[in-house]
């Protein structure tokens, strides 16, 4: 029984798949007006130590389409910016709210609010991984394709911590996962061991056989939030890891996916964004929905 989304790999196939079926519910629910006030009279605490659009706006939304309200936690204007602990912080919070979502820098530190909390903990993005941003792709791609099954899913570019969302929940999805990047920036090793020993990975410096025979297209920017400072360096270490219409021709016709924001003319061509704008868009949705599900999976009382 799931009490946290700390990352994907903490789920079952089957937990996963009733967030993917329940986030179709409520997308459904929401596009004919059916309200269900799944959550209530609840609070989530949304703590963010770095910036987000996407994030902080789905889960707020999500909150008061479900009955809630949802509180912005900025590190900047409370104390955990000034150095109160986490395990504090975390048995504070959770005798006022009911649920906390939380975008940081390191995963111990969400781990840490679960272990010390005594409420739902929701990973918003971490320097390791981003689950919430992965379930709305797989609903996405679900939508697009009908099912996850035996699909190729293909990432090209830093193997960071959407790379290493991908490759859980693609793997727990069954499908077959393909990751190109440069040999100096893969993604997390101990991870890639369970993804091994549990489906079908592929780690390759060469993206076009990364890409051969792709169903899916996914990449992110070559410098993630906190490495400001290394994007010249890195700009030179991803050179040629993008998205354009020379990889796509070697894909199964592929759909293409970005968690955005999006840095067009480096990890993806402008040409190839537009041309998939209507996929990348409704992914961007998704988040909407699929975070509702996963609130309402972790928060309903009585459940
Ligand atoms: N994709 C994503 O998480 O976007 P934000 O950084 O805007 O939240
Ligand atoms: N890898 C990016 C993802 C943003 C949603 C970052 O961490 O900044």
């Amino acid at each position: 029984m799931m009490k946290h989304l700390l990352k994907l790999q903490d789920l079952t196939p089957d937990e996963l798949t009733g967030i993917l079926n329940l986030a179709d519910q409520l997308k459904y629910e929401k596009k004919h007006n059916i309200a269900h006030e799944h959550l209530k009279g609840q609070t989530l605490g949304m703590i963010f130590t770095k910036s987000s659009t996407r994030t902080r706006v789905s889960f707020e939304v999500g909150m008061y389409q479900l009955g809630g309200s949802a509180l912005f936690l900025s590190d900047k204007d409370i104390q955990l910016g000034r150095g109160e602990p986490i395990k504090d912080t975390a048995r504070v919070l959770s005798r006022m709210l009911d649920g906390i979502m939380i975008r940081t820098f390191a995963q111990q530190d969400v781990e840490d609010l679960a272990t010390y909390g005594s409420i739902p903990i929701i990973n918003g993005l971490t320097d390791y991984c981003h689950p919430c941003q992965v379930l709305a792709d797989l609903m996405t791609i679900r939508e697009y394709k009908q099912s996850l099954k035996g699909l190729k899913f293909t990432f090209i570019g830093d193997g960071n911590n959407m790379a290493n969302s991908i490759i859980a929940g693609g793997i727990l999805s069954g499908m077959k996962v393909a990751i190109g990047c440069p040999d100096n920036h893969r993604p997390d090793e101990k991870l890639c061991e369970w993804a091994y020993k549990s489906g079908d990975l592929t780690i390759t410096s060469d993206i076009m056989s990364a890409a051969e025979g792709a169903d899916v297209i996914y990449t992110d920017v070559w410098a993630s939030m906190g490495q400001e400072g290394e994007a010249e360096q890195r700009r030179k270490d991803f050179a040629g890891y993008q998205v354009n219409d020379k990889l796509m021709s070697v894909t199964n016709n592929a759909m293409v996916l970005h968690c955005l924001p999006a840095h067009r003319g480096e990890e993806i061509t402008d040409e190839v964004f537009e041309a998939h704008a209507n996929e990348i868009f409704d992914e961007a949705e998704n988040r909407l929905h699929a975070e509702k599900a996963v609130m309402v999976k972790l928060m309903k009382k009585g459940k």
